[in-house]
C-alpha cells in the first residue's frame, strides 16, 4: 500500500517503522513511539545512498531490509494521528523514496512490550533500485562507511548512531552484521587517524 493510499483511506492514524536513522532521528511529529520488531526481514548495509550520507562519486553504505523467513529485525515504531499523517507521509516522502530511493510498504509490528501487533509502513530499498550495492564482506562495508559524507551528514554518524541505539533500546538482540560493520568503521577510522 502506497502512502498516498493511506491517506485516501482517510487514515486517522498510522505507524511507522524505522529500522535505520528514523531510530534516532525521526524529524517528524509523532503521537507515541516504542521499540519492538518486525519478522521476515534481516537488516544489512546493502544499498546506496548519493544524496545523505554519500555523493555520486562516493556513494555511502545504509540499511535495508532483506527478506529472510528465520530472520527479525529491530527498531522504533512511531504512531502518528490527525494532521501529522500527511504531514509525516510527504516529509518522508522526499526523504525516503525521492532522495533515499526506498519504496514503502505495509508490514505487522510486534512491541516489545508485549502490545498487540500493529501493521506498520516501513521504507525498504530493493535489489533492483540503481542505488542498490549488495552483500560484501563487514571489512569492506566498514572501509566504505569510515570515509563517506553525504548532504545530511557523515556515513559513520549514521553507523555509529544506530549501533548505539540498539546497545541502550535493544541490548538483548545479537545484530551480528551491524556489530561487525561497527567493528570494521571503527579499526578503519583508527588507522586513519594514527596514519596522521
Ligand atoms: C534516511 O532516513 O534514510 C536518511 C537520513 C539520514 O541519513 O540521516
Amino acid at each position: 500500500m502506497k502512502p498516498q493510499d493511506i491517506i485516501a483511506a482517510k487514515s486517522s492514524s498510522l505507524w511507522i517503522f524505522g529500522y535505520g536513522s528514523l531510530v534516532w532521528k525521526p524529524d517528524f511529529k509523532y503521537k507515541r513511539s516504542k521499540v519492538g520488531f518486525i519478522r521476515g526481514y534481516k537488516r544489512r548495509f546493502w544499498h546506496g545512498d548519493n544524496f545523505h550520507r554519500g555523493s555520486d562519486e562516493l556513494p555511502a553504505r545504509v540499511v535495508t531490509l532483506i527478506p529472510d523467513d528465520d530472520a527479525s529485525t529491530w527498531g522504533v515504531a512511531f504512531e502518528v494521528s490527525g494532521a501529522q499523517v500527511e504531514a509525516a507521509l510527504e516529509y518522508l516522502n522526499v526523504r525516503e523514496a525521492v532522495r533515499g530511493g526506498y519504496n514503502s510498504e505495509m508490514v505487522m509490528f510486534h512491541p516489545e512490550d508485549n502490545s498487540p501487533s500493529v501493521p506498520a509502513l516501513l521504507y525498504i530499498a530493493t535489489t533492483d533500485n540503481p542505488l542498490y550495492m549488495g552483500p560484501a564482506t563487514p571489512a569492506e562495508i566498514g572501509a566504505r562507511i569510515a570515509v563517506c559524507e553525504g548532504r545530511t551528514g557523515h556515513n559513520l554518524e549514521y553507523l555509529l548512531r544506530l549501533a548505539a541505539f540498539m546497545r541502550t533500546s535493544c541490548p538483548h538482540v545479537e545484530d551480528h552484521h551491524l556489530y561487525a560493520v561497527e567493528s570494521a568503521a571503527l579499526a578503519v577510522v583508527t588507522y586513519l587517524l594514527e596514519a596522521q
